[in-house]
């Protein structure tokens, strides 16, 4: 039985960062309580032309405006905005992917909050600078997922407390397991290219078993439990897949490395990626290392075969 909390795991951290997950935390419970009251959708798209829901603009709107008015952050990023917002004297700058998966709300199906928290650097900023990333999932239960220098630590909101208190674990490092058994790749199969082609049947040949329902944070716990890959990959006509760097690849892209896993754009590390701009979408490949190291050889061949041409 866990007898810990999220916020015994942060003992040895600053007391402010203890305060910001503190907080995310309790704002994710208003969220999740909110989600069965709201599931229309408006008329508004965002920058990247998604339709968003109405709890797309909620939790953005819930989320941003309490981080800058906690006093702990000096900018925050999220998906749903055009640029950053400045806070006030906070000495981290976070960024959001407020409901990711919502396109699932409508049939009742994974979606959760995604965070990535960076000290004293301006947006947007490198993965690899990040000091902790997490993410609630809004399934079951509510599980929080927070990775820190020290590893990465599952947590289910069934305690009495608020904010971090709520949230019970082990303490123990959660793993990847050493042999994946799952896989998740998205796309339409049509626009998937030869290597990732190639890849998928490779898996299904070694009896990985297949789970994609559209929600990023929804189909990648899975393969955080049970080992394996999941990508959002370079499309034929897209060939920067879809998920976002700074709000998706980067903060999944570091608990799964902090979990033992790789996390690649095909071509080199996710997290040593130099951020463009902050709207930026990358390639995004996750999993068990070796099955990672793997697809990246196939795609590294397939890149020096056209150079060669
Ligand atoms: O944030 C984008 C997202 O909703 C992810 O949660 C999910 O993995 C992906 O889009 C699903 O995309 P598609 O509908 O193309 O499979
Ligand atoms: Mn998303």
């Amino acid at each position: 039985m866990p007898t810990r909390t999220l916020a015994d795991v942060l003992q040895s951290e600053d007391k402010s960062l203890r305060k910001l997950v503190s907080l995310l935390a309790d704002l994710s419970m208003q969220i999740v309580a909110e989600i069965p009251r709201a599931l229309g959708t408006t008329e508004g798209t965002n920058i990247y032309g998604d339709r968003q829901t109405e709890l797309d603009v909620w939790s953005n709107e819930l989320l941003t405006k309490k981080l800058v008015k906690s006093g702990l952050v000096s900018q925050v990023a999220s998906e749903e905005m055009d640029e950053p917002l400045e806070g006030s004297h906070g000495e981290y700058s976070v960024v959001l992917d407020p409901l990711d998966g919502s396109s699932n709300i409508k049939t009742d199906n994974l979606v959760g909050t995604i965070v990535g928290i960076f000290h004293d650097e301006k947006l947007p900023a490198k993965g690899r600078n990040l000091l902790c990333s997490l993410y609630f999932l809004y399934g079951p239960y509510i599980q929080g997922t927070l990775a820190t220098r020290e590893g990465v630590f599952l947590s289910v909101a069934a305690g009495k407390g608020a904010g971090s208190e709520r949230f019970l674990t082990s303490g123990e490092p959660h793993r990847l397991p050493e042999k994946g058994s799952v896989y998740g790749i998205g796309g339409l199969r049509e626009k998937w290219t030869p290597q990732v082609r190639e890849f998928a049947d490779r898996l299904e040949k070694r009896k990985l078993k297949l789970r994609y329902g559209g929600s990023f944070v929804g189909d990648y716990n899975q393969v955080l439990y049970n080992g394996g890959f999941f990508s959002y990959p370079a499309l034929l006509d897209a060939p920067n897949g879809k998920y976002r760097l700074q709000f998706e690849s980067n903060p999944i892209g570091f608990i799964t490395e902090k979990a033992g896993g790789r996390a690649s754009t095909g071509m080199q590390n996710v997290l040593d990626l130099e951020p463009t701009d902050i709207a930026q979408r990358v390639p995004t490949y996750l999993g068990n290392r070796d099955l990672v190291s793997e697809f990246e050889d196939l795609v590294k061949g397939a890149s020096q075969r056209i150079v060669q041409g």
